[in-house]
């Protein structure tokens, strides 16, 4: 199905329909961060390609709005019934693109045409309303305002290496259905993944110039379409160093931010251990803690701490270490970089003394999973956010000093609070700055149309599937004037 995209390993992108090369010829390599072999190479666009696949993207995107609903809506059934068909090809390349474990893999794609599906059904019910003027003071019957829903017109979508289907899925479904067009720029790397993506939505039938892909580095071209005259609005997902700067040169255009996270879990004195050490294992080390909602830090109170631990580290050691294909929960890191990284704040740590309980074991890109006990509030790990399999452990006094470290984070995406107390559990929820608070449960965007979201450095507005379609659509107002 998809012999149009790849000649030998050298991936085309999908503009206008067609599966094209740069005209530069230039290409980029991307190596697999399991065994370093050559995946593919994609291309890279240059400025002036940029400007060519945008044009094509808004003169494309007139046709797509006029379209009904339902019918735009039965091209997303298709692409999600084509995506169904295709799980475990695509998990595989996830596996070896982004060194995900196989099972991460494939829930990310089947949890991807789950939400292509619930997109369409949203979208079909996505209702204007008619407002009277007579309830406002001075005014009558005589006036009436029919409100709908309008596209905004060409939307950048941009998505990060840990979720390439999905969060570029949950960017692209809402987006189309609202009836915009999308210019896609994926990560990097997770390029390949998405390239496949792209052929799913074509082969589904989305009209030509509707969802083009606009492959090539974040730091060579980013810039250049992020501040493009012609796009309407940008959905950015990935760090909040790269987020803060598109918001700074986005100027007057609309923005959908989902960014970096030191979610926190905190553990009170009743709390079912049991089931907290569960959630906070596979919270911290789900594909190698590289997850925005990764358990970042656990603040656990005196009284149970040494306990939570030892149910930690028992099931920290089950763990297994290895390749996607091997059946590892723990897989090498993205790269050597993000390696080197989450080695500076664990070395950070220890020099600072942090007792190591297990772990702090590597071999190049691949860092075993790692637990830090009595960490303090002086060391790095407590705030920053490592993208990799380590868990500082926090030991407070009670649950207004884990409120407090929780919110002296500059990262607000979500907590966890683990009690059998109704009313404490609610005491936190209510004080703690995050967009999410999950009681008894890990830290987790799911399900899809649950509102997603980050406050501080972690994010702008709210994701989620309906929410996404409200974010990539306006009301338009048509006001009625009877004599
Ligand atoms: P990243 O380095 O910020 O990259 C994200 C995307 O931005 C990639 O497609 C990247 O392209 C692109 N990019 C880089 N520079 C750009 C620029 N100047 N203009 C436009 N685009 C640019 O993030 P990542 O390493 O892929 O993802 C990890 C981070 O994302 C973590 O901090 C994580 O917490 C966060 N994240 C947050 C959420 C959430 O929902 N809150 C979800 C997932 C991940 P290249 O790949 O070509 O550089
Ligand atoms: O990496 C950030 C994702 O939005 C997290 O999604 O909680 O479903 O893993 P998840």
């Amino acid at each position: 199905m998809f012999e149009n995209i790849s000649e030998g390993t050298t991936y085309k992108s999908l503009i206008n329909g067609e599966w094209i090369e740069s005209t530069t010829k230039k290409t980029i390599e991307i190596y697999s961060p399991v065994d370093n072999s050559l995946v593919g190479k994609v291309q890279a666009f240059s400025k002036e390609e940029v400007d060519k696949i945008i044009e094509n993207s808004k003169s494309a995107q007139k046709a797509w709005a006029n379209k009904p609903i339902n019918e735009r809506a039965e091209i997303l059934y298709n692409a999600a019934n084509l995506l169904e068909e295709h799980v475990d090809e695509l998990s595989k390349i996830l596996q070896k693109e982004i060194a995900k474990d196989s099972a991460s893999s494939t829930s990310e794609v089947k949890r991807t045409v789950d939400f292509i599906k619930f997109t369409a059904s949203e979208g079909k019910h996505l209702e204007g309303q008619t407002i009277g003027a007579d309830n406002f003071p001075g005014f009558n019957k005589n006036k009436l305002s029919f409100v709908t829903r309008v596209p905004l017109g060409v939307v950048l979508a941009i998505s990060p290496f840990n979720y390439p289907i999905n969060l570029s899925t949950s960017k692209i479904a809402p987006a189309l259905i609202a009836g915009n067009s999308v210019i896609l720029k994926p990560p990097t790397q997770g390029a390949i993944s998405t390239l496949y993506l792209a052929e799913i939505f074509n082969k589904a039938g989305l009209p030509a110039g509707i969802l083009n892909v606009v492959t090539g580095k974040g730091s060579e071209i980013g810039d250049y379409i992020v501040t493009h005259k012609d796009i309407n609005f940008i959905n950015f997902t990935g760090s909040t160093e790269v987020g803060r700067h598109i918001a700074k040169i986005a100027d007057m255009v609309p923005i959908l931010m989902e960014l970096g996270g030191k979610d926190a879990a905190i553990v009170l004195k009743d709390a079912n251990l049991e089931l907290a050490a569960k959630n906070i294992v596979s919270g911290a080390f789900g594909y190698s803690g590289q997850r925005c909602t990764a358990v970042k830090r656990v603040l656990v109170v005196n009284e149970v701490a040494d306990e939570l631990v030892k149910l930690i580290e028992e099931k920290v050691k089950k763990l297994v270490v290895g390749n996607p294909d091997a059946g590892a929960d723990v897989t090498p890191l993205i790269s050597n970089k993000a390696a080197d990284f989450v080695q500076e704040l664990m070395d950070d740590a220890i020099a600072k003394g942090a007792k190591l309980l297990i772990g702090n074991k590597r071999d190049k890109n691949l860092i075993y999973p790692t637990i830090f006990d009595n960490v303090s509030t002086s060391m790095r790990l407590a705030w920053e956010e490592p993208f990799g399999p380590v868990l500082p452990i926090i030991r407070i006094k009670d649950m207004d000093e884990g409120i407090s470290i929780a919110n002296q984070s500059e990262y607000g995406l979500q907590s966890s609070v683990f009690t059998e107390n109704v009313n404490d559990a609610f005491y936190v929820a209510q004080k703690l700055e995050v967009g999410t608070v999950q009681i008894n449960n890990k830290t987790e965007r799911g399900p899809d149309h649950f509102p997603f979201l980050g406050v501080k450095s972690s994010g702008m507005g709210t994701q989620g599937i309906r929410y996404s379609i409200e974010a990539m659509s306006r009301p338009k107002a048509i006001v009625l004037n009877l004599k």
